[in-house]
């Protein structure tokens, strides 16, 4: 069957039409090969037998470490880049996307000949910024730098070159001269992946593409997800140095952890514990501040959340946040306007220090008692975390992953922690059982503002802070 597809805004029509049905373009419809022919991966399935679940053998992933634990960790479960794996590294314009498989190709380089393509930069750029992150090491002979953007001549080196790990940068700046249509739009974005991903899966390279991330997205964005076996997204601030690569696909571990790094003047350094990079620059005995134990992305962290309630100088109240989804904190400030009905009518400004993002609901009920705390200007005892998600009525639900994030509070020195009551009876391991934290359940919101002003008297600081007194 025919399909149409607009080059312009990525919708696909059964049929043609000279003006675009949704983003009114003229002749910007071209003919694509149909989803089902072309679009799956394409691999060979010749082996095609219905066999019991029990005689599929395992499929065996050769892999190649680069020695960032960091990186690696996010790349497969079992460590490393797969060989014949096509990832995709998405994120916005000088996140250090570059700077990261770079650093990858000069490891990998030590095991087989590898190829830099770069769209974007003269090899005598490119040779630059390799060289920075050098520093004094030798630079590996079998590490290739090619500067191009068409594919033909990208495949052909490919083929002639046979490497063990390729990184092509960027998808945008890459394509088909002979196609028809703008380098970096839909058409030429999924020609130059599905070339990529054939020449991946036949000669068992690690490939990654880099793709830029605006605020429209990557182009054709859901149509490149499918096709590839994962997807790596990079971000953080620009203004901050902590950055975080977390997948949101891949094909070589369902629950890859997120990598936290730390961007230097030689490039960017895996931070093994973020908790404490996270927290090290915490203003103690502030209002408005507290501790968040967020399993996010398969990893249990803590971060500060950072509350301001001011006074709205306009009729409308204004909400800005950083790091928290606005929607959550809409609802939030909804369930708290029913116990502090004072606190709607005001401007609130939040914040995750260190520039990550949190997207899992683990960070509702210290969220609120941060809110609560700027409110109220009452800073909350710096020994105490909290975890828990608020429900519409004020109740406060259970998360994910209660234990590890117990772990991590433990391990990090903090005294006391407010936890959803029905968590259940969590226990401290082992390893950091020595450690006592005293754990506080609450029932709802209610309880948790009234608790966790009485809470922590002890003057223990957890070591974060520690560390910063001295
Ligand atoms: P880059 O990897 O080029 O970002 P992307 O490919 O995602 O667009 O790097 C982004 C920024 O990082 C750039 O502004 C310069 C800075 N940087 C460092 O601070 N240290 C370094 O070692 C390198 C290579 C870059
Ligand atoms: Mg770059």
């Amino acid at each position: 069957m025919k399909r149409f597809e607009c080059t312009n805004c990525d919708i696909e029509k059964s049929y043609y039409a000279s003006k675009c049905p949704r983003c009114s373009s003229w002749n910007t419809m071209r003919e694509i090969a149909s989803e089902s022919e072309e679009d799956e991966p394409t691999e060979s399935h010749e082996d095609n037998e219905p066999t019991a679940l029990t005689d599929v053998e395992e499929e065996a992933v050769e892999l190649l470490p680069s020695g960032i634990d960091e990186l690696d960790r996010v790349l497969s479960s079992a460590g490393g880049a797969a060989l014949g794996g096509l990832y995709l590294v998405a994120g916005p314009p000088g996140i250090g996307k570059s700077t990261i498989l770079m650093q990858a190709l000069i490891e990998y380089a030590q095991g087989g000949p590898c190829l830099y393509v770069s769209g974007e930069e003269s090899k005598a750029q490119t040779a630059r910024s390799a060289r920075r992150l050098l520093g004094r090491k030798k630079a590996p002979g079998d590490l290739i730098l090619f500067s191009s953007t068409d594919l033909d001549a990208i495949t052909r080196t490919i083929e002639r070159m046979e490497p063990i790990a390729l990184v092509l940068d960027s998808i945008q700046t890459i394509g088909d001269p002979k196609l028809d249509s703008e380098v970096g739009g839909v058409l030429q974005v999924r020609e130059v992946t599905r070339k990529i991903l054939e020449i991946t899966k036949r000669l068992g390279i690690a490939s990654f593409l880099i793709g830029h991330v605006t605020k429209e997205g990557i182009a054709g964005p859901k149509t490149l997800e499918h096709l590839v076996d994962a997807v790596l997204e990079f971000s953080g601030e620009r203004t901050h140095v902590l950055r975080s690569l977390r997948a949101q696909k891949n094909r070589f571990g369902a629950t890859t952890p997120i990598g936290i790094f730390r961007m230097t003047s030689s490039g960017l350094e895996g931070v093994p514990n973020p908790s404490e990079a996270f927290l090290a620059e915490r203003a103690l005995d502030v209002p408005g501040s507290m501790v968040a134990a967020t399993y996010e992305s398969h990893r249990a962290m803590l971060v500060e959340v950072q509350a301001n309630v001011a006074d709205a100088r306009v009729a409308t109240p204004r909400r800005t946040t950083h790091g928290v989804d606005s929607q959550r904190l809409a609802m939030l400030l909804a369930v708290l306007g029913k116990i502090e009905p004072d606190l709607s009518s005001r401007d609130v400004f939040v914040n995750v220090a260190g520039g990550i993002s949190v997207r899992e609901t683990g960070i509702d009920l210290p969220l609120a008692l941060a809110l609560h705390s700027s409110f109220l200007g009452k800073p909350i005892h710096a020994s105490v975390a909290a975890f828990g998600e608020i429900g519409l009525a004020g109740e406060i639900r259970s998360v994910e992953f209660p234990e590890a994030r117990l772990e991590e509070i433990a391990s990090m020195g903090f005294s006391t922690v407010l936890v959803p009551a029905k968590a259940g009876k969590m226990q401290v391991k082992r390893a950091s059982r020595r450690k006592v934290v005293q754990i506080v359940p609450v029932a709802t919101l209610e309880e948790a503002l009234a608790t966790v002003q009485e809470t922590a008297r002890r003057p223990r600081l957890p070591r974060a802070s520690r560390r910063l007194k001295r």
